[in-house]
């Protein structure tokens, strides 16, 4: 039998389906959004910088939704505009996050705190109840969360007690809303990357020594790229991934395998 080009197709395409992905005016977020839109989504961005998401909106023919994540009120607002601007969501990617302080975990302030949970945790808590209904009605649904293997395994030398903290809550809520929700055929994931280049890492890979640290610690030769996250993305949010839901799905070339 010839190779079935057409099946591969049908089960990484998106065409037909809206997407939401936060965190999309740089770093892993745009690199996701791109690829979702490549797949056939129309894809709603979401982040702080509207300059950047009109331009990625303009060259995906996706729609630029503001808004600061880190403001529990004004996140409410982000999946009415998309499903009025768009159509219903169908696909979720929380890509957004942020680290606030990088004190050891013992001096960490409590603003610092509290700040790193509602954008990393809660954030893609009230995004995905807001998106519920529209994936029930539509009889299915894939959320996907982008945590950090931080959530996983402390990294020496580099503190973030509270990043740590929110991204394994990610994790835990990734498992909870998925077992809630199958039986909409709303599917829930994770996916931990390890160490990109991005704004969020560029003081780490600014200096030469964390860098080579970084390099040394890894066991694949190649340095992860935004993609590499991107296509573990696009399998967990359409018909490839459709038999998986509740996983954290680790993507950091080895780190967490040593
Ligand atoms: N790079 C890594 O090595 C790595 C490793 C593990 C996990 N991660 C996770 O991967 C995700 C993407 O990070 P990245 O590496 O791509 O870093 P990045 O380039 O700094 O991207 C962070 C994104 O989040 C958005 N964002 C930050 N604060 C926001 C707010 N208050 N409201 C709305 N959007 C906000 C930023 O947009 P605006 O500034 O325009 O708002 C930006 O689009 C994050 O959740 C991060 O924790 C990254």
């Amino acid at each position: 039998m010839p190779p079935d080009h057409d099946a591969v197709a049908r089960m990484f395409g998106l065409d037909g389906r809206v997407a939401i992905v936060t965190g999309a005016s740089s770093g892993l977020g745009a690199a996701v959004a791109r690829t979702l839109a490549a797949a056939g989504a129309r894809v709603g961005v979401v982040a702080r910088r509207r300059d950047r998401l009109a331009g990625l909106a303009a060259e995906i023919g996706g729609l630029a939704v503001p808004c600061d994540l880190g403001e529990p009120e004004r996140v409410r607002a982000v999946v009415t505009a998309v499903a009025e601007g768009l159509g219903p969501p169908e696909i979720l990617v929380n890509a957004a996050g942020g680290m606030f302080t990088t004190e050891r975990a013992e001096s960490e302030p409590l603003d610092a705190v509290r700040r790193t949970v509602d954008l990393n945790l809660l954030a893609p808590f009230l995004l995905a109840q807001d998106a519920f209904p529209h994936m029930r009605d539509a009889g299915r649904g894939a959320i996907v969360n982008i945590a950090s293997i931080s959530g996983r395994v402390g990294v020496p030398g580099i503190p973030q007690a509270s990043y740590a903290a929110s991204k394994a809550a990610l994790s835990g809520l990734t498992a909870e809303l998925a077992v809630q929700w199958a039986r909409h055929s709303i599917r829930v994931n994770t996916v931990a990357p390890g160490f990109f280049r991005s704004e969020i890492t560029a003081p780490l890979y600014a200096s030469g020594r964390a860098a080579e640290y970084l390099r040394r610690n890894t066991p694949l030769p190649k340095e992860g790229e935004a993609d590499d996250v991107a296509g573990a993305v696009l399998w967990l949010a359409g018909d490839a991934g459709s038999y998986v839901t509740g996983q954290t799905i680790v993507v950091d070339g080895g780190w967490t395998a040593r």
